[in-house]
């Protein structure tokens, strides 16, 4: 075959070097060893020297730094290709007559893994992680995994690694088929050329050295391997809904049934290079990217964190159970604080819940709960707060309340403690101002299930020290969930433009949209949920209070749908109380539309003076869409959010937004400014208060520049 051997740069990324018969091929590319040209043209020279010089007897390939190799280089997707493509490597390694060994410590991903499964051998030390988790990125393994791999260890197996992208350890590996031993030591290197040494040392024409996965027989029970495969696209067109990649993953191990390998590797390029095209391809690795890039605030880097080793969580209501479940499972202890001993019980209550819920599915041991509610107690005085490192507040949604716990809290706290609020909109410069230690004060802004849910908006009012800030990061890192830095308004970033986008919808309601089409609509841009279903969820009267308390400050002339209103004076709150938008008979948790609703909503249109018309699903999209990027493009411009990405990641950490479209700033550079811009022109002919085209959009559709723009130049 020809491939391309341009030498490698003179500083390559890959070395080689002689170790008695065995030549070492090292990859060193921090941070991850991922996959670059220059990877690629120095793995090919590599395995090309080892066929061409006689004292090569055997070949070892390791990774230098913490993994064997993370993958493909993500940066150079969306860049024209450069070669030699990575199957073409593969191949060659693959056809090499001399035994190549790949061992592996850290990470074999994606790319990384279809090196050792090119390889003939595979040793993995505790502590790898193998995967081909390309399916998170909107891709599938496209050097050869989709081919190799069932072909190795079964179609079955192939299809749930492929299709998860879930990472196996070296011992799960060695039973499934995908690594032919587990090193002794985790010394991969010695591991590795013992095992090449042992290899070279059982040399026989029995025992033949070079052992190509190709060859292998995972799918000789081919009727098995056509369940497997059936059973996998019957499953994958349920379950990945609007995705792309998956159901190619499973064409791809189709053709490795009923094709050659060669023809095999053809159509899996095919297929591969139509993922890297796709849109959820550019949506998927932004939100790779994003979510990395969000962890980076400027006060991590100018400030150390201070030492969070014991949590005091006040309010052991919905939330405050949630964050105490968070804390307890990241290993820290926990000191409730209610107002009495009543409340007291039921927050430990929920708590136990959480833990007996997990039981009763199967998701931990029964004699796993004991020792994780060993580190958590209870209190109805503040004092027991004295030695806590860091405090989150979780009480009433109310400033009164919230200030008197914080005075509270400034009273027993030791100096340095962080003091943390869960509020949702309140003001917390008004709340750090009200005691003597504003440096303290920060926002956590958990989302419910606060032990699920993975966004966490760090709020970061004006007197805080850099070092608190830093610290919610860490405390972040530590309870496993993705930190978005905000600034201090109504809502932060998310419930500030949640609370603009479902205005929008209910616009379209009154309009003429039923509630169910808009929720239809919503499911099918990819958002798990309308927005008539999340209300229903969370509770109808929560949105109620709001828009009491709001009532007053509110402008006259903005538009006021009271659809909302009518429903909950009638105690409809949604799931809880049977129906809401919904009917939730005999307490189903899937609602079914109920028509009485939409006699309320006609009434309410008349009373309006509003003659309904007919909205396509598309048109109710753009409308929902552009008031999101809108409001999204505002925060950005007031510089609540740092850059048009953690607007993104809030959105789709915190608000279900698909991350296969990269979250709404991203979604907007795809289908244009311009078009944004121009839709909300549009809409603004017939309420130019709500549809105030954003500073921002303006400014760069005028610039002919976009959201990515922003991000790359923070
Ligand atoms: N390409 C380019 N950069 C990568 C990368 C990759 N494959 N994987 C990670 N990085 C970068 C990250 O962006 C980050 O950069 P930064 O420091 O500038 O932010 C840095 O490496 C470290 O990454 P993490 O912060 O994620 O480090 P962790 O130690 O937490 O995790 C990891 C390491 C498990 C390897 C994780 O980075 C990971 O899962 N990477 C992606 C793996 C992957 O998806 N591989 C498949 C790629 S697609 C492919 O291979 C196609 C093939 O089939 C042809
Ligand atoms: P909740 O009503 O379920 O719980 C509040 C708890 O605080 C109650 O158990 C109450 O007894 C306790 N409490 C009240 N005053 C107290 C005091 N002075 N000292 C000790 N305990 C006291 O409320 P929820 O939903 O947990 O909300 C709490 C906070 O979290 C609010 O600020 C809310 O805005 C915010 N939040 C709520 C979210 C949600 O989805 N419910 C999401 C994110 C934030």
């Amino acid at each position: 075959m020809a491939i391309d051997t341009t030498a490698p740069a003179a500083s390559s990324p890959v070395t080689h070097e002689l170790r008695g018969k065995v030549l070492l091929i090292t990859v060193d590319n921090p941070p991850v060893n991922a996959l670059s040209v220059d990877v690629r043209r120095g793995l090919a020279a590599a395995i090309e020297h080892a066929e061409a010089n006689p004292a090569v007897q055997a070949v070892l390939i390791v990774g230098a730094g913490r993994n064997f190799i993370a993958g493909a280089d993500i940066r150079e997707f969306g860049k024209p290709p450069q070669p030699p493509a990575l199957p073409d490597v593969l191949h060659r390694m693959e056809t090499s007559h001399k035994p190549v060994i790949a061992a592996i410590h850290g990470a074999a991903l994606g790319g990384g893994l279809e090196v050792a499964l090119a390889a003939h051998y595979r040793l993995a030390v505790a502590g790898a992680k193998l995967g081909l988790p390309e399916v998170n990125l909107g891709l599938l393994p496209g050097a050869g995994g989709t081919q190799r791999t069932p072909r190795l260890i079964g179609a079955e197996a192939a299809l749930s690694l492929m299709l998860s992208g879930r990472h196996v350890g070296a011992q799960e590996a060695l039973k499934l088929g995908l690594v032919d031993r587990v090193g002794a030591s985790d010394d991969v290197l010695a591991e590795g050329l013992a095992y090449a040494q042992e290899l070279l040392a059982n040399q026989s024409s029995a025992h033949p050295h070079v052992r190509r996965t190709r060859d292998a027989q995972g799918m000789a029970d081919r009727a098995a391997a056509q369940a497997a495969i059936d059973a996998a696209r019957a499953e994958t067109a349920k379950k990945s809904r609007g995705l792309f990649s998956p159901l190619k993953i499973v064409d791809c191990v189709q053709a490795a049934l009923d094709e050659s390998f060669e023809e095999g590797l053809r159509f899996e390029r095919k297929q591969f290079l139509a993922c890297l095209e796709s849109p959820q391809r550019a949506g998927l690795v932004h939100a790779f990217f994003a979510e990395r890039e969000v962890q980076k605030a400027p006060e991590t880097k100018s400030a150390a964190p201070r030492a969070i080793d014991t949590v005091g969580v006040i309010g052991g209501g919905t939330m405050g159970a949630g964050i105490a479940v968070a804390v307890l499972d990241a290993g820290l202890p926990v000191t409730m604080i209610e107002r009495d001993e009543a409340a007291l019980a039921r927050g430990r209550a929920h708590v136990e819940k959480v833990y007996d819920g997990l039981i009763a599915k199967g998701r931990m041991k029964p004699e796993a709960k004991a020792p994780i509610l060993a580190r958590f107690n209870g209190s109805t005085s503040y004092d027991a707060l004295a030695s806590a490192d860091l405090v989150i507040e979780a009480v009433f949604e109310d400033m009164a309340v919230k200030q008197a716990v914080f005075a509270e809290l400034d009273r027993v706290c030791k100096p340095g403690a962080v003091l943390a609020t869960n509020t949702s909109y309140l003001d917390i410069d008004a709340i750090a101002a009200s005691i003597k230690r504003a440096q303290d004060v920060v926002g956590l802004h958990f989302f419910s299930p606060a032990n699920i849910m993975k966004l966490l908006e760090v709020v970061v009012p004006k007197a805080v020290s850099a070092d608190v800030v830093a610290t919610a990061f860490e405390l972040a890192k530590k309870l496993r969930k993705v930190p978005v830095r905000a600034g201090v308004c109504d809502g932060f970033i998310g419930n500030r433009m949640l609370a603009v986008y479902r205005t929008a919808a209910d616009h379209l309601m009154e309009d003429g949209a039923s509630p169910y089409q808009i929720d239809q609509a919503v499911r099918e841009f990819g958002f798990p949920m309308g927005p008539y279903q999340v209300v229903d969820l969370a509770g109808g009267d929560i949105g109620w209070a709001t828009r009491k308390r709001r009532a007053a400050t509110r402008d006259p002339k903005a538009r006021y749908v009271q659809i909302a209103d009518r429903l909950c004076e009638r105690g409809w709150f949604g799931q809880k109380t049977g129906r809401g938008f919904y009917l939730y008979p005999e307490g189903a948790r899937a609602g079914t539309p109920d028509p009485e609703v939409e006699v309320i909503i006609a009434a309410e249109r008349e009373r309006a003076g509003i003659t309904p018309r007919t909205f396509t699903n598309e048109e109710i999209i753009r409308r929902y869409m552009a008031a999101m990027i809108n409001e999204g493009a505002n925060v950005v411009h007031e510089k609540i959010a740092l850059r048009p990405l953690d607007v993104d990641v809030t959105l789709m950490y915190g608000y279900g937004f698909p991350r296969y479209r990269g979250g709404p700033m991203k979604y907007a550079d795809s289908v244009g400014l311009a078009n944004v811009l121009a839709d909300i022109r549009e809409f603004a002919k017939e309420d130019p208060l709500f549809w105030r085209p954003s500073p921002l959009i303006v400014e760069l559709v005028e610039r002919g520049a976009d959201f990515a723009s922003l991000n790359q130049a923070a």
